[in-house]
């Protein structure tokens, strides 16, 4: 198989392409500085010229607080650079893996399915939205919402009241790699790839024993208190693949 990846120097991608290499995949992953997926000539020549089966769009402007400084660097990279991807994918037929977030949600209920609307409360999560809205245009797209923290819990504090559906980058690699291995068999258009819900604590201790527990409440900025998502579709799934 073939594969052209953004955002591979990512922190996902950076777990996730070592898996696929390994099986014997063809990765394509150009940096930013070489195909900004911002310039819609670049992208579409890049992606024309490998002539990718599958397009494993994960390339983002992923620092929520600088987004709310800088819409149009967010914008352009989430919003403009997804439609330049779809298009681009769809022009040669590519299968689109499109990487979204747990927070185009609220966070206010928790367990969101796939068929839920979503509420972006900040503006990363509103352009990660939106550019959902791209990828779900093009035929023969998938998007794949999901959400991971980096590998090791280096913080001394984690909230016990804030849920999520999120785990480490290399749980959720492993969860992409199956996905990925077994994308002709899948049929839906949005699928969430996460474990199950659990506290940031539970989470945090599983890394670090030592961490302390802490509370979103009159913390300064607003803390989404549950933003888990349901992934029973990929949970079924996953046990026709293993
Ligand atoms: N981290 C999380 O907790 C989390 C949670 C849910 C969903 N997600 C989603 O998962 C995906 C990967 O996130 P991540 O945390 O691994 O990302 P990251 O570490 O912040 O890396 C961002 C990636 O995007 C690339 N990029 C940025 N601007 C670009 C441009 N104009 N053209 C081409 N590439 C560009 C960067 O490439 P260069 O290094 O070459 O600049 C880098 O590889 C994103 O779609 C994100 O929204 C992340």
């Amino acid at each position: 198989m073939k594969i052209f990846v953004t955002g591979g120097s990512g922190r996902m991608g950076s777990e996730l392409l070592p898996r696929l290499i390994k099986h014997g995949w063809e990765v394509i992953a150009p940096s930013s500085q070489t195909v900004s997926i911002t310039n819609v000539d670049s992208v579409t020549r890049a992606i024309s010229t490998a002539q990718p089966d599958i397009v494993l769009h994960m390339a983002a402007y992923t620092d929520v607080a600088k987004a709310e400084q800088d819409h149009t660097a967010c914008y352009a990279v989430n919003v403009v650079g997804s439609r330049n991807i779809a298009r681009a994918s769809a022009q040669i037929g590519a299968r689109l893996v499109h990487i979204s977030t747990d927070y185009v949600f609220d966070g206010e209920k928790g367990m969101y399915k796939e068929t839920d609307a979503p509420n972006p409360s900040n503006y990363y999560s509103l352009t990660k939205a939106i550019a959902e809205e791209a990828a779900r245009a093009t035929t023969n797209s998938l998007i794949v919402r999901t959400s991971f923290k980096d590998a090791v819990w280096k913080y001394p504090m984690a909230f016990a009241d804030q849920f999520t559906s999120a785990d480490y980058t290399d749980v959720i690699a492993s969860e992409l790699k199956l996905l990925l291995l077994n994308l002709s068999s899948i049929q839906a258009d949005v699928l969430h790839v996460v474990t199950e819900r659990k506290s940031i604590l539970e989470l945090a201790k599983r890394r670090n024993p030592h961490v302390q527990a802490g509370t979103i409440v009159g913390a300064k900025v607003h803390i989404p208190p549950d933003v888990s998502l349901d992934s029973s579709r990929w949970q079924d799934l996953k046990r026709q693949f293993m």
